[in-house]
């Protein structure tokens, strides 16, 4: 193999940028040729592919977002787009891929090696946390401290005007960025799709709080749970509790910028080299990640169809500490 190509795909994430960059200098450092493709699937297709060398990653390690951009790709789900990507990279010479996304992306990838045999690893790109196969995803720290960072200013307003504060982070249909949320953020609610949190019980746990002279409160809502929003649960709760005074917070798109922490910039640059380098020992159709410290390469098939279970032990940490 001696031309591969990069990309990034799905929501973006701190720490991106980190990958791309040990991508493309493990690939000069084995004396491969590297393209970048821009904007994720959508650019394969166009074309929009573009030669890479070490100096074009230099100076991106400590940046969020992506060098390459990135896309959800409606083109892609369908046959003639995928072909046409396979044209695009057969006339551009590339043997290889290695693509940095979410399960989306691991989707597209597997379904595109069956159609047309490329091969391809995959690196953990996604601040939710949620993919099995490895420990933590690519933009999970950091994306949990700038939620955090936001979460503690939040808590200052609270206690200073005696409010309980609905605060929603992302994390899809996952509660990875809720659960240490909650307990990095002394929050006396977490609410997550992973497990049934009443209105009910909302309201019993604030008003035990209220009976043991708590003034203020912070409810971690995940944006997946099954309650719904931090809005529409805040609404709920308003409903049966009319003198609560509530604001609701929703942390957005915050969460997916910013410098990545030491730690993704660590995970991005194992991953990448890893990502390469399972190319050049024959590998295809796995996403490379870390699981107890060790280095894993697991089939795409799994990491997309098995669920990564959050410990049930971190919710009930919530009612602990929060007494
Ligand atoms: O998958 C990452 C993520 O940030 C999710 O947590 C969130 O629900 C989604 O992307 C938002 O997607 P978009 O950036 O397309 O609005």
């Amino acid at each position: 193999m001696k031309r591969i190509g990069v990309f990034t795909s799905g929501g973006d994430a701190p720490g991106m940028n980190a990958c791309i960059r040990a991508i493309v200098r493990t690939a000069v450092y084995y004396g491969l040729e590297v393209y970048g493709i821009r904007r994720g699937y959508n650019g394969m297709i166009k074309g929009d592919i573009f030669k890479m060398e070490s100096i074009t990653v230099s100076n991106i390690i400590q940046k969020g977002g992506t060098l390459l951009k990135s896309a959800r790709s409606k083109e892609f789900l369908t046959k003639e787009g995928r072909q046409a990507a396979y044209e695009q990279l057969r006339a551009h010479g590339i043997e290889g891929l290695v693509a940095i996304g979410g399960d989306g992306t691991f989707t597209g990838a597997n379904i595109f090696y069956e159609e047309y045999g490329i091969p391809t690893i995959g690196a953990p790109g996604t601040i939710d946390n949620d993919l099995y196969g490895t420990d933590y995803t690519i933009g999970y720290d950091t994306a949990v401290n700038t939620a955090l960072d936001a979460i503690d200013k939040i808590r200052d307003t609270a206690d200073s005007h005696e409010r309980v504060f609905f605060v929603e982070v992302m994390g899809r249909d996952s509660g990875y960025i809720a659960i240490p949320c909650a307990i990095g953020g002394g929050a006396e609610i977490v609410m997550i799709p992973e497990t049934d949190t009443s209105i009910d019980f909302v309201i019993e746990q604030l008003k035990a709080g209220w009976s043991r002279s708590k003034t203020s409160f912070i409810v971690i809502v995940a944006e997946g749970d099954e309650e719904g929003s931090a809005t529409e649960i805040a609404a709920k709760v308003s409903q049966q509790i009319p003198n609560m005074d509530a604001r609701v917070t929703i942390l957005g798109h915050v969460q997916r910028g910013g410098a990545p922490t030491a730690a993704d910039r660590m995970l991005a640059s194992q991953l990448g080299i890893a990502c390469v380098e399972g190319l050049m020992a024959g590998r295809t159709n796995e996403m490379a990640g870390i699981i107890n410290r060790e280095l894993v390469y697991t089939p795409f098939i799994e990491t997309i169809t098995k669920q990564k279970l959050i410990n049930p032990n971190f919710t009930k940490m919530v009612d602990i500490l929060s007494v």
